[in-house]
């Protein structure tokens, strides 16, 4: 039996949105799971949680998201004893650290722009490079594939708004990063796909700051076991179909 691949995720928050939410699905979808972000805390609850559920997630906490401390976290991810047998091979990643801070543009100072920078383009840069090394050390599998690298991304990646400099120009540079990296290795049979989430997400966070109705009624919010759902049906596409970017929104959405 060959060794479960591994899916890398960056970014979980409190464990209760889409990197969560992804991680727990792919762990039952028979991955191991490599968690990344900056709360330990709230990773190694993650962890112990999809382990106790019969699944393998290791917690791999960064202390931020500087180019060298991405880059490092992948050779810790390569070097862990994972409890069932064999190495494993890097096989899906997903970049979806995010936050937004939502501000005027003469309120934006040069920290917010610095963390702007480093947290949606050079981290990213950095974790795009060290997923793609790996995807190209494995052999194609059985159906012709390296490995998938998805990005999650927002409104604001295709559209600017009155508070949105900052994060809009964070988004819009992940989008031309993904679709650029998507042209130069689909020819190593290389996947890389942009999510665009298109309207709030239910996660404990949110509904502390949205209105009731936001938690109970389906058709106004993005459930993210179902922005999950799409992540693991945009890795198993067959290469002659692969999406780049798919767009994701509730029913009622204004757009
Ligand atoms: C994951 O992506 C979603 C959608 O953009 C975002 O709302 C969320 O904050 C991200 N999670 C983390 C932990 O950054
Ligand atoms: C991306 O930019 C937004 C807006 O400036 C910021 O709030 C967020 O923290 C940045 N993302 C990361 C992962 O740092
Ligand atoms: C743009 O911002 C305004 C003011 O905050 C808000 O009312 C509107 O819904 C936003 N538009 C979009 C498309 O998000
Ligand atoms: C996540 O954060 C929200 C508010 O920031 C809080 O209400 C909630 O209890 C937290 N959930 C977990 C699982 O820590």
């Amino acid at each position: 039996m060959s060794a479960r691949p591994i899916f890398v995720v960056a970014g979980i928050g409190n464990g209760t949105g889409t990197g969560a939410a992804s991680a727990r699905l792919f762990a039952k979808s028979g991955y191991r799971v490599a968690l990344v972000a900056r709360n330990a805390e709230h990773l190694s609850a993650l962890a112990a949680e999809i382990n106790s559920a019969g699944g393998e997630a290791a917690a791999f906490p960064v202390p931020d998201y500087a180019y060298q401390t991405v880059l490092g976290v992948f050779d810790t991810i390569g070097a862990h004893a994972w409890p069932s047998a064999g190495a494993g091979e890097v096989r899906a990643a997903l970049w979806n650290a995010s936050g937004g801070a939502f501000k005027r543009f003469f309120d934006v100072t040069e920290a917010d722009l610095a963390g702007s920078v480093e947290g949606n383009v050079t981290a990213p840069f950095a974790f795009a490079r060290q997923a793609i090394t790996a995807f190209r050390r494995n052999a194609l599998d059985a159906r012709g594939r390296r490995g998938t690298l998805l990005f999650t991304g927002a409104t604001a990646s295709v559209r600017g708004n009155v508070t949105t400099s900052s994060f809009a120009a964070g988004k819009h540079a992940l989008r031309a990063l993904s679709q650029s990296l998507a042209k130069e290795f689909g020819q190593e049979n290389i996947h890389v796909a942009h999510a665009i989430i298109d309207g709030g997400i239910l996660t404990d966070r949110s509904v502390s700051y949205r209105p009731a109705e936001f938690k109970t009624n389906e058709d106004i919010r993005l459930n993210p076991d179902s922005i999950a759902q799409a992540y693991l049906y945009l890795t198993n596409q067959d290469r002659s179909s692969w999406t780049w970017e798919l767009d994701l929104r509730p029913a009622h959405e204004k757009w």
